[in-house]
């Protein structure tokens, strides 16, 4: 009796054992979209037939971070976090605040019942440039002038790195802007107004994310590895062809146009994978681009066949209707509808969830759009390996503004030096300039100023002024660690001609140009550099020889000094390694940037862009005087 008994507790163990084994088997199924050997299309699939309205719109929610936490990620499902201009965790923050900080709302995602991570955002639009320590590369425009797209590439390579030394996943570039009229704001973000050039510059992507494999289907989004980042191209579409430049206006100009000046650098950016795709604040032909269903969900999604996603611009939603979020549910219903995936809200996002949920429960957005949306950014985060590796390390945290890096950026600032003019004629060429005299004079708003070399994007949203606010080197100290140890180097901001005259000063550097700005902050309709820059260009220049180096976003109005100046350089917005500057000035390389737009004479000619039949340039487009490298030391007079 009691063996029967033992026999049958047997059994049941064994039966149990069975039925524990065999939910561990179901179990195994039901975790699919965690198995690293799936298709990721199974495990999108599986994941996403899992999920509630709640979660998924949560996916499609990106916020800022100051209005973040990990329990808020964790309660709204959140699928990114990001950082606007110059928002940082804390002053001055490490690499390791910036992981902490990153790491922190990971965990908030991972504790969802689902365990989807989140990837975070910034602007790393010219190198990490709201992270202190960072290398900061020349803006857009810079890069243009080098027509130097391997070099681009590189500069990709090296921004990834040092964004992931921070932990961060995304970038929000390039931008692809074709500037057609420099009185835009953002024309710096641009490399140039001819679309070809774009193309060419989006090189960047494979330096961001990776170079994509020759059987990959175009429109694929595609990232390697941890040390690459998503990227972004942006602003879809037309952003830079508004009306008079006002940024975020409307862009009036038909499609066959559309297409063959503004749309090129999106062909280029969707064949070398970018995984996502900014939309623009501005309109086509009056019609708001986050409300432009043919051209986001028909032309993007549907005819270039883009897999990756689209996001929204910071708030663009509200500001489909003037004044912005006048009515925010429309917005919602009209950006959703027209193919947006993912969505910048920084700080109003129970309104879009509660919104969103509506719209869907009263259909008046279908699920399969919601389904389409979210099936794309889980696309992207099951691609690029972060469900396996949701958490930063500190192993990249040495990247952070390296030597290497800033050597990059050294030698793009070469590259992008553009000379317009060199001396009186080209047999009495001013540069380069002798190392060995005995004394020169440096001048200008922007000699000794390395936040004004960088331009907007860097630190803060609007740029910086001063020498103590990132890590750089002034073009001022790169004249003093150019020239002879004995040349004695002067620096006096806006000098009177009286001093200018009376010192015995060999020649003059003058450095004057526009103060930091970005986005509509920057918008000009008269194009003048700072004050006193006009002022120290004529004292200076009218008493003793000068090269005038412009630090700007976009040519500026410098026709009535050019009879004045000796040499002109356009520097554009260098970046952090003036050295670059003075290593062309003083012949240590020669000069071979190419302008990667036209120099206007007067704003009036504006827009005028090469090719219009009113070309009348002071300096075409592509035009650039180059030097040889010397290994003149001194200086015979
Ligand atoms: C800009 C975008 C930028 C975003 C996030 C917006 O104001 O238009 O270019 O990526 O802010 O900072």
């Amino acid at each position: 009796m009691y063996l029967e008994e033992m026999a049958k507790i047997s059994i049941i163990m064994v039966g149990l054992w069975l039925l524990v084994s065999w939910s561990g088997l179901l179990d195994t199924e039901y975790t699919k979209y965690k198995d690293t050997k799936q298709y990721i299309d199974t495990r999108v699939d599986d994941l996403v037939s899992r999920m509630t309205l709640e979660e998924k719109i949560g996916q499609m929610l990106q916020i800022e971070r100051k209005y973040a936490s990990a329990d808020l990620v964790k309660k709204y499902f959140l699928g990114s976090i990001m950082s606007e201009g110059g928002s940082i965790p804390v002053p001055q923050a490490s690499a390791e605040d910036w992981i902490d900080m990153v790491n922190e709302f990971q965990k908030g995602a991972l504790s969802t019942r689902l365990g989807i991570p989140m990837f975070y955002g910034i602007d790393a639009v010219h190198g990490h440039g709201t992270v202190y320590k960072a290398t900061i590369f020349p803006h857009n425009i810079g890069l243009g002038a080098t027509r130097d797209p391997e070099l681009v590439k590189r500069i990709g390579a090296a921004t990834a790195l040092e964004v992931r030394a921070t932990g961060i996943h995304y970038v929000y570039a390039p931008c692809v802007a074709v500037c057609r009229d420099p009185r835009w704001g953002r024309c710096y973000e641009s490399y140039s107004e001819d679309p070809k050039l774009v193309q060419d510059m989006t090189e960047i992507i494979p330096g961001l994310q990776g170079d994509v494999p020759d059987n990959l289907p175009k429109g694929v989004p595609f990232i390697t590895g941890k040390e690459k980042v998503i990227g972004c191209a942006k602003h879809y579409v037309g952003d830079g062809g508004t009306i008079d430049g006002i940024d975020e206006h409307n862009t009036v100009i038909d499609r066959d146009e559309l297409m063959k000046i503004h749309m090129p650098g999106y062909f280029s950016s969707i064949s070398k994978g970018v995984v996502t795709i900014m939309v623009s604040y501005s309109s086509w032909n009056g019609v708001k681009m986050h409300a432009h269903h043919d051209l986001i969900t028909g032309f993007l999604k549907n005819t270039l066949h883009f897999k990756g996603f689209v996001i929204s611009d910071f708030e663009g939603l509200d500001r489909i209707t003037s004044p912005p979020h006048a009515n925010i549910t429309y917005s919602i219903e009209a950006g959703v509808s027209a193919g947006i995936d993912m969505f910048m809200v920084p700080k109003l996002y129970t309104e879009f969830i509660d919104d969103l949920t509506m719209l869907v429960k009263k259909e008046y957005i279908p699920m399969s759009r919601i389904d389409d949306a979210v099936r794309r950014i889980l696309w992207v985060k099951f691609m690029m390996g972060i469900f396996e590796n949701p958490f930063a390390d500190y192993s990249l945290v040495r990247y952070l503004g390296i030597q290497e890096h800033r050597q990059l950026a050294m030698e793009a600032v070469r590259k992008s030096m553009v000379l317009l003019k060199n001396g009186e004629s080209i047999d009495k060429p001013l540069l380069p300039l002798p190392k060995k005299v005995p004394k020169i004079l440096v001048a200008g708003s922007h000699a000794d100023n390395v936040g004004y070399q960088c331009g907007g994007w860097t630190i803060e949203w609007q740029g910086v002024s001063g020498n103590n606010v990132l890590k750089g080197t002034t073009i001022l100290d790169a004249v003093k660690n150019t020239v002879d140890p004995e040349t004695t180097v002067i620096f006096k901001e806006n000098p009177d001609i009286e001093f200018v005259k009376s010192n015995g000063f060999s020649y003059a550097i003058v450095v004057v140009g526009e103060h930091p700005y970005a986005e509509m902050h920057g918008d000009s309709m008269n194009l003048t550099i700072a004050d006193s820059g006009p002022e120290t260009i004529t004292n200076v220049c009218g008493a003793i020889e000068c090269v005038v180096i412009i630090i700007s976003g976009r040519p500026v109005v410098i026709e009535p000094y050019v009879g004045l100046i000796d040499a002109l350089v356009a520097g554009w917005l260098p970046g952090s390694e003036g050295q670059g500057v003075a290593d062309v000035l003083f012949g240590d390389y020669g000069f071979t940037g190419k302008l990667p737009r036209t120099w206007f004479k007067t704003v009036d000619q504006l827009p005028m862009n090469v090719g219009d039949p009113h070309y009348d340039p002071l300096f075409p487009f592509g035009f650039g005087l180059s030097t040889k490298p010397t290994t003149k030391g001194f200086y015979f007079s």
